[in-house]
């Protein structure tokens, strides 16, 4: 594992305190777009105004703005343990020092990397379409480490590898784009898709035969020895997928590499003492689509399960860039070492530059009779495409997908089309329906 330089270090802050400011910021942001809505109905001749007086619009203002009051504590909180991420997290100013539920509880192992600015490129909105497409895309360098840890269970022990980090000066902190912002309100979002009892259909549709699949493949292994097998789940988003994997007994690691994803699945999973403990109001951001108030303004309560049932089992995120994490044959002392049993990939294949190069590194750390299970990409939305920063970007059909993995050395086991959502809003008048290819794959033999 290579140390970083003071660079690398400065780069690692302030991504870090990009992200933090924006979740920080998102109260200001979100009052500011009501505002404006508040500002155009006083622009309008007063006979207009008073007849949208009659409909209750600016009642609804005023409701969406105590939504907004809720939403931004969830933000801060999410937020207010940056120490997560070591001791370039440790650095940001954090106002709230007090670690009043103690970080000893950990649920996760947080393996931590370096994550950078590539998050911009292929995040979760880009599933989500209800803002429309974003295809701004940022990079930044091209590093990635992860930290052993002990014990997963209740601890969370970090050891750093950051030299100097002590001498690193404190990041300038610039004002957060919209693009920042998005990114906070469709973490927000998300947390409907994976820790929801309304996220439940939609998990249903994605998660479920995935699981299924994995259990069918192990079903001679008895539940005592689940935890001898290993399962890596790439793109984790906020995690329900790894960790419905070790719920299930088995030894599951994610890895993401998005500082808004990692933040908030370490908040949920790590802050959070019983079911339903946090309300968040996911849909207040658009006002378009919705066929009533009600749905607008409706609540969301989270987790619908309490993130300790697995406290003990063998669970870990990794944080970084896949395919430099995964990539690195050299990492042999990492948590991360392969070879997995199975490797879970769920709308992630499309978050490749050089999607050959993922595909070789998932058949390059999959054990010899282990199963790769797939689902997403059908239609390919590739994040690179078109992007403005000069990345790679090959986009593939899937009938040159599947010709592909044949050539890297897939053998396709099944292989089915599902139709489903992604991070979709409830009850909406539009609504994305994916025909997500969902396939299980094993290593060809000689
Ligand atoms: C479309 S989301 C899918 C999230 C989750 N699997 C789900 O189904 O809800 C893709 C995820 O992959 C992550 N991601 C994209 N490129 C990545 C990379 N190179 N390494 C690690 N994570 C990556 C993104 O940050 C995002 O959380």
């Amino acid at each position: 594992m290579p140390d970083h330089t003071i660079e690398e270090q400065e780069e690692e802050i302030a991504a870090l305190t990009k992200v933090v400011a924006a979740f920080e910021n998102y109260e200001r942001d979100a009052y500011s777009a009501n505002n404006r809505r508040r500002k155009d109905a006083h622009r309008i001749p007063l006979a207009d105004r008073e007849l949208l007086a009659k409909l209750g619009f600016q009642d609804k203002l005023v409701e969406v703005d105590k939504c907004i009051a809720v939403n931004a504590q969830f933000a801060r909180d999410i937020v207010a343990h940056t120490g997560i991420f070591g001791d370039a997290g440790d650095e940001i100013p954090d106002p709230d020092e007090e670690d009043e539920e103690g970080e000893d509880d950990d649920v996760h192992d947080h393996e931590l990397g370096d994550e950078d600015d590539e998050e911009d490129s292929n995040d979760d909105e880009h599933h989500g379409h209800d803002h429309g497409h974003s295809h701004q895309h940022s990079h930044g360098h091209g590093h990635s480490h992860s930290h052993s840890h002990s014990a997963p269970s209740h601890s969370h022990s970090h050891s750093h590898a950051h030299p100097h980090s002590h001498a690193s000066p404190q990041p300038q902190q610039s004002k957060p784009t919209e693009h920042d912002m998005e990114k906070v309100r469709s973490t927000i979002k998300q947390f409907v898709r994976d820790w929801s009892d309304e996220g439940k259909p939609e998990r249903d549709q994605c998660y479920k035969p995935m699981l299924d699949a994995l259990l069918e493949r192990y079903k001679d292994v008895p539940d005592s020895e689940r935890g001898d097998i290993r399962v890596l789940v790439p793109g984790a988003g906020l995690a329900r997928l790894a960790f419905d994997v070790a719920k299930l007994g088995f030894a599951s690691q994610g890895n993401e590499f998005s500082h808004y994803m990692l933040f908030a699945s370490h908040f949920i999973l790590n802050r959070t003492r019983k079911i339903h403990q946090h309300t968040i109001y996911p849909f207040i951001h658009s006002f378009s689509n919705l066929r009533r108030r009600e749905d607008l303004l409706k609540a969301v309560t989270i987790p619908d399960v309490l993130p300790s049932d697995i406290l003990g089992r063998d669970f870990s995120l990794v944080a970084g860039d896949f395919e430099e994490v995964y990539g690195d044959e050299s990492a042999e002392s990492e948590p991360q070492h392969g070879p997995w049993d199975a490797i879970l990939t769920c709308f992630f294949l499309d978050t490749a530059k050089n999607i050959v190069n993922y595909l070789r590194i998932i058949h390059r750390i999959l054990k010899p009779g282990g199963i790769w299970i797939n689902l997403g990409e059908g239609p390919l939305l590739w994040h690179f495409e078109n992007n403005t920063s000069n990345d790679i970007s090959i986009e593939l059909d899937m009938s040159e997908m599947m010709k592909l993995l044949d050539m890297v050395g897939f053998e396709i086991t099944s292989q089915r089309t599902i139709p489903t959502t992604y991070a979709t809003t409830l009850e909406g008048m539009l609504s994305y329906v994916y025909s997500a290819e969902f396939w299980t794959a094993k290593k060809k033999t000689a």
